[in-house]
């Protein structure tokens, strides 16, 4: 690598924030007890995993009772979906969810579907979101969770909750949201969005891998997905994960600034520009056009392969949204759920922004675009 490298993969995972970090040091250094054990080297731990619930709630706008700490977006999903299918088991077995979710929601649908539920995959537009009536469509007598993700993951796209849920409320059924791409981007309050289970991911929220919560709204009828001893108020067994729990907890607190600041927005706004000032038509938008997480620029360079221009940005991290397998192109399942033709979609790159992100990098990305990658490609 010939320059200092740039990192526009946010929605992968994002650098730990060094208030996270100063925050952890403390549980590195000194406090190591048992947050169940009742003496002087458990009850510190045992303060510090409660102090970091009120942080998560804080940001959440919930009550700390209602968040159960796991070890990320992934278990989150998986607790909400298998949890509330295995506790309403005689009551239904069918669950809506979209053709657009992370596969952390698909496979425990999938998973589930092997042992007897119905699972409606509702389609979604051009622009990724999901028409709130299709969902009430797809209600039938059996239906026991909708679930339905806040952000795209890839392309950026905010999905209309507030409305989904009032459907899912109207008809008694329980409304899971996977928002690991969208907690600390923008608002969350689940009251606002009608949730009754809501997943978070630490890792897109500056703080280490390994960590999540899971909000479950007091009263939800849901099963452990991991059994063993009464940890988490019997929702959750395991030792907590001290260390990443208090990470957790500063990442939700500090995230609240960042919440009304559109810095990030105008970066990619101007990065937006630049491309489309450069490239003409060459480069189309996928995602929606103002329903997106501000921070997600998912563009195709049209009749380009993503990947092959990936390769050639020297030190520029950042995500493609085909694979490419001997010689043709596979589309990401979001891209072909969106109808993106082939020759447009191949050339999908997302670039996700951070709090770190420069103008100067965003520029550089643009140059290295220009004078290296397509003089190359059309050489
Ligand atoms: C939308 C979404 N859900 C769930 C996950 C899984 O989260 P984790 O990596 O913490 O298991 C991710 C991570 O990429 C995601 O983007």
């Amino acid at each position: 690598m010939t320059t200092q490298p740039i990192y526009l993969d946010f929605n992968a995972s994002t650098p730990i924030d060094p208030q996270v970090a100063e925050t952890l040091k403390p549980f590195l250094s000194q406090h190591f007890g048992n947050p169940s054990s009742p003496h002087w080297a458990g009850i510190p731990a045992k303060e510090a995993v409660e102090h970091a619930r009120q942080q998560v709630a804080g940001l959440l706008q919930c009550s700390p009772g209602e968040i159960v700490f796991t070890s990320g977006g992934s278990e989150s999903n998986n607790h909400a979906i298998k949890g509330v299918f295995f506790a309403l088991r005689k009551k239904g077995n069918h669950i809506i969810t979209t053709q657009i979710e992370h596969p952390a929601v698909i496979n425990p649908c999938r998973f589930l579907e092997r042992l007897g539920a119905e699972i409606t995959y509702v389609p979604v537009d051009r622009y990724a979101r999901v028409e709130p009536q299709d969902i009430r469509k797809a209600i039938t007598g059996r239906t026991i969770l909708i679930t339905v993700m806040h952000a795209n993951n890839e392309v950026g796209t905010i999905q209309s909750i507030e409305e989904i849920s009032k459907i899912a409320k109207e008809r008694g059924i329980l409304f899971h949201t996977d928002a690991a791409q969208s907690v600390g981007k923008i608002a969350t309050k689940v009251d606002d969005l009608g949730v009754d289970l809501l997943s978070i991911a630490g890792h897109k929220l500056y703080t280490p891998k390994g960590v999540g919560a899971l909000y479950i709204r007091q009263g939800t009828p849901i099963e452990p997905l991991i059994h063993g001893a009464g940890h988490e108020s019997g929702r959750r067994a395991g030792t907590e994960n001290v260390l990443l729990i208090v990470g957790l907890g500063k990442a939700c607190e500090t995230a609240k600034q960042y919440l009304s600041d559109n810095k990030i927005l105008k970066l990619r706004e101007h990065f937006w520009k630049l491309l489309q000032g450069n490239f003409g038509a060459g480069v189309v938008l996928n995602g929606h056009p103002f329903h997106r997480l501000p921070n997600t620029l998912n563009v195709s360079f049209v009749g380009k392969v993503g990947g092959e221009i990936l390769s050639r940005l020297d030190g520029v991290a950042a995500s493609t949204g085909a694979a490419c397998h001997s010689g043709s192109v596979e589309l990401s399942p979001v891209l072909k759920a969106m109808g993106i033709a082939p020759e447009v979609g191949m050339g999908a790159i997302r670039f996700s922004l951070g709090r770190t992100t420069t103008v100067q990098e965003l520029e550089r990305v643009i140059h290295l675009l220009k004078n290296w990658v397509f003089t190359k490609l059309t050489e």
